[in-house]
């Protein structure tokens, strides 16, 4: 197949371009590099240097016989998006609007998109399947609902075939060590940890510990990158087998506790983690936990990635590598 992957340049998004080449699939990249890197492309792959907002550019690029779209083109900060929601509507919902007129336009049906468990707001229950309420807590979360509903409309007025992908914690960085982009001003636990070792900030702050948990710090589902980016194309080999529409967990069933992120890499890397205890972070619930039953039912998917040593070690050696 041919898959244009739009926000192939991001991190999650070279992941995916390379576990479609090494699938055998023809790769072109659209990406607007605001956050996505020119040195996650790969020189065998066609790029288009352009912004989703822009309908011709897309138009074009779907014209060259692509069969199949992956979408990954958001700005995805949950505190940003509460400080400047009009950013996040244009990029995320407008862009996306743009995305999907572009295929209804040009006649490409099948669009594997990003979504995330910021749709499911604080757990009412654990682990979280699909049947979840949607109570997303930021307007990050929201702008991913809103598209998975204009996904459904799509679907009944224009013949779009979707999988949209909840991802929960996307962790790690590719074992071999091609893809090693490192993502710009990183958010996360796990950059902010390699960071910290690296005295490029003095500590990291564990947000709250006095969570009703077994350490008191917050529990979350480490996914490794390399296992989204295989769901991924196997969301693409099952749409173009002609499955039908669906919205699917990608997580690993198993929670790990902030002090435990930090105990694992400290033994990982041989190195020691600076940290200090901080106030609990508004909108952070106490454990969050995926269901991932039916991404392993219908894809036939398995997370063979994420154990934490991988998890770890290869951010380590993406942030090493950076560092030299
Ligand atoms: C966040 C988003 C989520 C998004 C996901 C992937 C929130 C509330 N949720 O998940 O919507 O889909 O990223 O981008 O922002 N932590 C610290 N200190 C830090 C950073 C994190 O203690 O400096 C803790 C957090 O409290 C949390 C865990 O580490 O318990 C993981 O945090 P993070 O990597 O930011 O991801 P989430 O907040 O779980």
């Amino acid at each position: 197949m041919h898959i244009l992957v739009i926000g192939g340049a991001g991190y999650i998004g070279s992941h995916v371009v390379k576990a479609l080449m090494k699938a055998n699939h023809k790769v072109s990249v659209f990406d607007n590099l605001s956050s996505g890197l020119e040195s996650n492309l790969f020189a065998q792959n066609k790029f288009i240097k352009a912004d989703i907002l822009d309908y011709a550019a897309l138009k074009n690029a779907l014209l060259e016989k692509v069969d199949a779209v992956v979408h990954l083109a958001a700005k995805k900060a949950v505190g940003e998006s509460m400080q400047k929601p009009e950013m996040y509507a244009l990029n995320n919902i407008s862009g996306t609007i743009n995305i999907l007129n572009a295929m209804a336009g040009t006649g490409v049906k099948n669009l594997v998109f990003s979504s995330s468990a910021a749709v499911y707001g604080n757990p009412q229950y654990v682990p979280i399947d699909e049947k979840h309420p949607l109570n997303p807590l930021s307007f990050y979360g929201f702008t991913k609902q809103d598209i998975e509903n204009y996904m459904r409309w799509y679907e009944q007025l224009k013949g779009l075939r979707f999988v949209s992908l909840r991802y929960f914690n996307a962790v790690g960085y590719d074992e071999e060590g091609i893809v090693h982009g490192l993502e710009k001003n990183p958010q996360n636990l796990l950059p902010i940890m390699m960071e910290a070792i690296l005295g490029k900030r003095p500590k990291l702050q564990i947000f709250g510990h006095d969570y009703d948990t077994k350490d008191g710090t917050c529990i979350r589902d480490y996914i490794h990158v390399t296992d989204l980016a295989s769901a991924h194309v196997k969301a693409l080999e099952f749409l173009h087998q002609g499955g039908d529409s669906q919205i699917l967990n990608l997580g690993t069933e198993k929670g790990f506790s902030v002090l435990e992120m930090v105990q694992a890499t400290q033994k990982v890397t041989g190195r020691n983690v600076p940290y200090e205890f901080a106030a609990r972070r508004p909108g952070d619930p106490a454990i969050i936990l995926a269901s991932a039953k039916k991404a392993r039912q219908i894809l036939n998917w398995e997370p063979t990635h994420s154990q934490l040593e991988n998890i770890i070690s290869s951010t380590w050696n993406a942030y090493q590598k950076s560092s030299l």
